[in-house]
């Protein structure tokens, strides 16, 4: 399929959406609709599409960027005037034509491959994808005589109540031979109650000119395109689950499908289990043997292998082999925690480098700070980084056990193996060894730095 091009159009304003963003770049499971169709192109060897772009091209644009050749439809005159602006484009081949919707995410590639595959054993003049649905309200139904060969599609508006009643639908996606494509497109006239160039009529066209038309039904689930936001929920209550499924086919134990979000773009290793109101996002990539949930929201996060989550948050953060957090924690943004450390509940971490077997177990905040190996943080710690105008960094070294409720003026280090007593207000580096206790703390004796603790 190398040299055969593909049509995707995604110039209408998707009005039943009633929405400022661009139809096409509504994320199901995370992934803007459009993206799932250029996924699927490629995965047929359709890569770099044209893609037709009218209302909100500059943000469509934005999003596909190199992926596409984009072709600008001004006015929306119906999808026939809209294949008709790629036209300069693809005339001079002789390849096969794919011409598709950007709002059909659930199109998969071995049914496009099917789809060329039967246009070109058949060598059609064109070559649809229909599908059967229990209620086909609102599509193009495919009129086919008594043996079975299609003679025309009718929009429903200029359906008779008979026509009507045909529950085979037109899915949108076809393979047309070039030339046949570019002759029925000269032909097209808007004469039909919406006033518009159909590219359904390209089919009638063809028929009537002796040239055959054939169709491929594909299951009904894969032609669902998105006219509104009630679909939109239907199309990602389907991914959802295909998401599920492929990790489920992967090793990934999900105890409640129903109960477990994923977003498209993550990534999970075997013998994961995924507990009920999980929800797993962005450029999330989860190691082998991890125990998330329930109620594990991670977004942007890579957790190594055999990482515990429960109950918490984290994003854009890196979390090491064996470390377990929560209940009730949250790790913010710019966190790189170490391997086998200890977080526990209700303590929030920020943009902080955290050391293997490191235990922050209640109650803390650790912002804008550097802890080593071997740390206790108390309950209660606070690293205070902001003096109302500017960050500031907190260090505190391998082994250093910080008390209960201990208060770190930052910018302020504590040293290796240190000592601070419960409730110590530290505003001064406390030397390694140093044992530092009161309001303001200062170093009352020392302590073997290297003390295992
Ligand atoms: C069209 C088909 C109908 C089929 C249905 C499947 C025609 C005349 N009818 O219906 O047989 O059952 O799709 O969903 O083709 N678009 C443009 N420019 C335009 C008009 C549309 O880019 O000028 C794009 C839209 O953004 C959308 C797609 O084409 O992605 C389909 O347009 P839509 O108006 O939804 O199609 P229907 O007329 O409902």
């Amino acid at each position: 399929m190398e040299r055969m091009r593909a049509v995707v159009l995604a110039a209408g304003m998707g009005k039943r959406m009633h929405s400022d963003l661009p139809k096409v770049l509504h994320p199901v499971c995370g992934q803007p609709l459009l993206v799932y169709v250029l996924d699927a192109l490629a995965a047929a060897g359709l890569a770099r599409p044209i893609i037709i772009v009218g209302h909100g091209a500059g943000e469509v644009r934005a999003v596909v960027a190199d992926r596409a050749e984009f072709v600008e439809q001004r006015d929306q005159l119906g999808t026939g005037h809209a294949v008709l602006q790629a036209l300069p484009l693809i005339e001079t081949s002789s390849d096969p034509v794919l011409v598709l919707y950007g709002d059909t995410p659930l199109l998969e590639a071995a049914t496009i491959t099917a789809l060329v595959e039967l246009h070109r054993a058949s060598r059609a003049a064109a070559t649809m994808l229909t599908a059967e649905l229990v209620d086909p309200g609102g599509y193009g139904r495919v009129i086919r005589r008594p043996d079975g060969v299609v003679t025309r599609i009718v929009e429903e508006a200029d359906a008779t109540p008979e026509e009507a009643r045909v529950r085979e639908i037109n899915a949108g996606t076809y393979v047309f031979d070039p030339r046949a494509l570019s002759e029925g497109l000269d032909a097209l006239r808007p004469a039909n109650a919406q006033g518009e160039y159909y590219l359904t009529d390209t089919m009638g066209w063809l028929l009537s000119k002796g040239r055959r038309v054939e169709a491929l039904m594909a299951d009904a689930e894969q032609t669902m395109g998105i006219k509104s936001r009630r679909e939109l929920a239907a199309v990602e209550a389907v991914m959802r689950r295909r998401i599920l499924e492929r990790l489920m086919d992967g090793g990934v134990t999900v105890i409640d499908p129903a109960a477990t979000y994923v977003h498209a773009t993550v990534r999970v290793g075997r013998d994961t289990v995924i507990h009920p109101q999980s929800y797993l996002e962005g450029t999330t990539v989860v190691g082998a043997g991890c125990l998330l949930g329930p109620q594990a929201h991670v977004v942007d996060t890579t957790l190594a292998d055999g990482v515990r989550v429960v109950a918490s948050m984290v994003a854009g953060s890196e979390v090491g082999e064996g470390t377990t957090i929560g209940p009730y924690s949250r790790l913010r943004p710019g966190s790189r925690i170490g391997r086998f450390v200890e977080i526990g509940n209700f303590a929030e971490i920020k943009h902080a480098t955290v050391g293997d077997y490191t235990k922050i177990h209640h109650k803390s905040y650790i912002g804008d700070a550097t802890i080593g190996e071997r740390v206790n943080i108390g309950a209660g710690t606070v690293t205070c980084n902001y003096d109302g105008r500017q960050k500031h960094h907190t260090v505190i070294e391998d082994g250093a056990f910080i008390g209960s409720d201990t208060m770190l003026i930052a910018p302020v280090r504590v040293g290796r193996g240190a000592v601070t007593g419960a409730g110590a207000v530290v505003n001064k580096d406390v030397p390694p060894g140093g044992v530092a206790v009161g309001v303001p703390a200062r170093v009352i004796r020392h302590v073997s730095a290297d003390a295992p603790r």
